[in-house]
């Protein structure tokens, strides 16, 4: 199958932290005898596990593969998700999930872009994951030391892909079980020193979760959740939300030429919707798809996103409080090849009107321009896919090198993969980690737990006020963490993205 101008949407690696208070406080071990660690969810209940941290020794509980939705399967796929139906007993919930099916993504010759020796293939690694329909789970995590009494705040993480990119279409909420999937709530709760829950979430990836198109709204997604309904969802979800190297791809709406065009390739060449040749589609579909990009994304389905979110973002119509963005410098590098041929400007051009294929010519050609000083093509368009899709919403910088799309997440789950953090400082890892647990449970990056956190004084970003903490690492390899100013020539750049927001979606 080959989808031509159509396979150009892509979306990667998006890990968003959305934090709410919980309703209800878990059972502990001193509360409910020594099988404390069962919690009833109305339909069914679940027997955790308890988990010894190795660098505190404390101990945790945690609840692994927790069903949330009904299974969505038959008349269920592609819907929205159901509630679970009642299981009798207690479930052992034990056992890291099965993933949502996974897919390959943009790796298509395209011009001026070869594959052969990129930075994508480099850093990929081919993991064939236990995948299933059957994935709508989630892992839960709770601190030892609370008691039925007391009302901790939950923090959720929607999982990306800790060495590839998630891109709505790869990862899961596992960690030490595919051997690189590392989402270990119990590293959040150490960082919170025992103050907040855990929750990890799957979600339905690909075609699975947003193919979109007049007959199937768009999927539920991730940055969504912060714009959803214009900023008012009532209740509240979640009080503050991190984006932590937030993907923010052109997002077209629900009845737009491309997804429509998706929409109809898929339901033309899999009628009679076989899980299996689904799933062949899915990674094909994403395989063919302009090298480094990915194809299905969230749409404007005028209901649960009712706008662009670089709008709502703009408006400051935003779900709870607060909204941090954390993003790594070198965002773009690895969705670019490095090899590509560099003869000529036009080849930015070219680059340009490939990844955002609804830009008209003459703005193809103006952002060749502005970003024309920024060394060979090869970086002009790592710096176009950075700004465009990663920098300009953000305003927080990971910069310990190489600073590549996902390299901060580690650090927030340093003991959840089988390596180590490359840059493996516990000052670091405190402080990184910690500013967001704090972000989370105080409400307040300045309000430290742990008076050995070395982050200074971080205030918000305003037009007034353009400082964003930076967290590097000196020649020495000591920790290198400050304010710094966010440079005039990128905030240059990104008004001009704002002003063509009608051409690329963003
Ligand atoms: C996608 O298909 C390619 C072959 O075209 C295969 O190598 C790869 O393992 C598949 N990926 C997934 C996640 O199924
Ligand atoms: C539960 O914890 C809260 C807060 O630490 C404390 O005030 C309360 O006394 C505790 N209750 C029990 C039953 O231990
Ligand atoms: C960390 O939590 C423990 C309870 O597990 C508490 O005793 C200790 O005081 C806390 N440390 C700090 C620095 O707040
Ligand atoms: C572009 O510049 C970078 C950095 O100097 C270099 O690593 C890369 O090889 C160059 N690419 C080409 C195709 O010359
Ligand atoms: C994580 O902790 C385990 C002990 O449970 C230890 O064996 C392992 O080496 C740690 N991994 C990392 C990356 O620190």
């Amino acid at each position: 199958m080959h989808l031509g101008n159509f396979a150009r949407i892509r979306s990667l690696l998006f890990g968003l932290l959305l934090i709410g208070r919980s309703t209800s406080a878990f059972p502990t071990e001193d509360t409910a005898r020594h099988d404390s660690s069962t919690v009833s969810l109305g339909y069914a209940t679940y027997q955790g596990s308890t988990y010894r941290d190795p660098f505190t020794e404390k101990t945790n509980t945690q609840f692994l593969g927790v069903r949330y939705a009904a299974p969505p399967t038959s008349s269920l796929r592609f819907a929205v998700p159901q509630p679970p139906a009642a299981t009798p007993g207690i479930q052992e919930a034990d056992k890291q999930p099965d993933a949502c099916y996974q897919s390959g993504y943009g790796s298509e010759l395209s011009p001026g872009v070869v594959l052969e020796g990129s930075a994508l293939k480099s850093r990929e690694e081919t993991i064939i994951i236990p995948a299933t329909e059957y994935c709508l789970f989630l892992n839960i995590y709770v601190p030892g030391n609370v008691n039925d009494s007391q009302k901790l705040p939950v923090i959720a993480w929607i999982h990306g892909h800790i060495i590839n990119r998630g891109g709505y279409l790869l990862g899961s909420a596992a960690y030490g079980y595919y051997g690189y999937d590392g989402y270990n709530g119990n590293d959040v709760i150490r960082a919170s020193n025992g103050t907040a829950i855990v929750v990890v979430i799957q979600y339905r990836l690909g075609i699975f979760g947003f193919l979109a198109g007049q007959k199937s709204a768009g999927g539920g997604s991730v940055l969504q959740h912060a714009v959803a309904n214009g900023g008012k969802t009532n209740p509240p979800l979640f009080r503050n939300a991190v984006s932590s190297s937030m993907f923010y791809p052109p997002q077209y709406k629900f009845n737009d030429p491309l997804p429509e065009a998706l929409f109809r390739q898929i339901t033309t060449s899999t009628p009679a919707a076989d899980i299996k040749d689904l799933e062949a589609v899915n990674n094909a579909t994403n395989t063919e798809a302009f090298f480094g990009t990915f194809t299905f994304v969230p749409v404007v389905d005028g209901v649960f996103i009712t706008e662009q979110p670089s709008t709502s973002l703009k408006e400051g119509k935003i779900n709870g409080n607060k909204f941090l963005a954390m993003t790594n410098i070198n965002e773009g590098t690895i969705f670019i090849n490095e090899n590509a041929p560099v003869t000529s400007p036009e080849t930015t051009t070219h680059y340009v009107a490939n990844l955002l294929p609804e830009l008209k010519e003459s703005e193809a050609a103006a952002v060749a321009n502005i970003h024309s000083s920024l060394g060979n093509v090869s970086e002009q368009a790592a710096q176009i896919m950075a700004d465009a899709l990663f920098l300009c919403p953000t305003h927080g910088e990971f910069a310990v090198p190489p600073s590549l799309h996902g390299d901060d997440v580690i650090y927030y789950f340093p003991n959840g993969t089988n390596r180590a953090p490359p840059f493996n400082n516990q000052q670091f890892i405190q402080a990184f980690s910690q500013s967001f647990t704090n972000f989370a449970t105080a409400q307040d990056l300045n309000q430290k737990w742990d008076e050995t956190n070395i982050t200074p004084a971080w205030t918000a970003w305003t037009s007034t006020n353009r400082m964003e903490m930076h967290f590097g690492q000196t020649a020495n390899g000591a920790p290198d963490i400050g304010s710094i100013l966010t440079p005039e020539d990128l905030l240059k750049r990104c008004e001009f993205w704002s002003s063509i927001s009608a051409s690329t979606a963003i």
